[in-house]
């Protein structure tokens, strides 16, 4: 048994070297406008082509999500993926029933409604079936220790966006394309996935190609100074 493995098994704090090479500067500025230009390039899309995308790349992409910093590093997420087109039915219609509410019923108020003009948005959502898969990012309200007894989480909001954030991240940087959608409520895709009721729907996620034809809504981004206050 190595020392790290002698001090987890004893519940002691253990330790391992970590020395990420050190790059010169010019190549780390290079490094930061490339991934700047490269996330800058990425759109949500809410048209995609119905081409298959291989499991092993949603496979990646979770595993790359579930490197995000966690609280307490209790990983409280779970990612349901679904290529059932059946499941995808079921998900489409029970979202097209929430999201016509929302739009047509007066659940949404007349300022989020304006808000959301610009995107062009109804409550229709064909990609619900269209897109290859749909990944459910589920959080774990509390989760269970290895005697099955109820344990904390910690900041579980904050740990799953941010697992988010990199599968969103993960995702454009393998070529896929994605859309954060948040029907509300969400509380049917707990019951059509059968998820524990530990777990909250957080986001779906559809997973494809655009489709040959897709546009994006022209939209800017905030210039440096909306975005960062500095105190040097
Ligand atoms: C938490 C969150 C919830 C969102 N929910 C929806 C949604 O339900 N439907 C939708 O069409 N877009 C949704 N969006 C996508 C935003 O409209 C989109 O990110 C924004 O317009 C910026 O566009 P971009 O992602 O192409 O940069 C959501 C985004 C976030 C971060």
């Amino acid at each position: 048994m190595t020392e790290p493995e002698r001090n987890l098994s004893s519940g002691q704090p253990a330790f391992v070297d970590y020395r990420p090479a050190r790059l010169p500067d010019a190549d780390m500025l290079r490094h930061g406008r490339d991934v700047l230009a490269r996330m800058d390039s990425r759109r949500s899309v809410r048209q995609f082509s119905p081409d298959p995308v291989p499991r092993e790349l949603i496979e990646l992409a979770i595993l790359a999500a579930s490197t995000a910093p966690s609280g307490a590093h209790r990983q409280p997420w779970r990612f349901v993926a679904v290529s059932d087109p059946v499941m995808k039915q079921q998900i489409r219609e029970a979202a097209e029933r929430e999201e016509r509410e929302s739009y047509e019923g007066g659940r949404m108020p007349a300022e989020w409604l304006r808000a959301i003009a610009p995107l062009g948005t109804d409550w229709h959502k064909p990609y619900l079936e269209t897109a290859p898969w749909l990944v459910v990012v589920f959080e774990e309200m509390y989760g269970f220790d290895a005697e099955g007894t109820r344990s904390k989480n910690y900041y579980v909001k904050e740990s799953v966006g941010i697992a988010c954030g990199l599968f969103i991240t993960a995702l454009h940087e393998m070529g896929l394309a994605t859309l954060t959608h948040t029907p509300s409520p969400m509380d049917f895709l707990a019951n059509i996935l059968q998820r524990p009721e530990n777990e909250r729907p957080f986001i779906l996620f559809p997973i494809g190609y655009p489709a040959a034809d897709a546009q994006v809504p022209m939209i800017e981004r905030k210039p440096l100074d909306e975005v960062a206050v500095w105190h040097t």
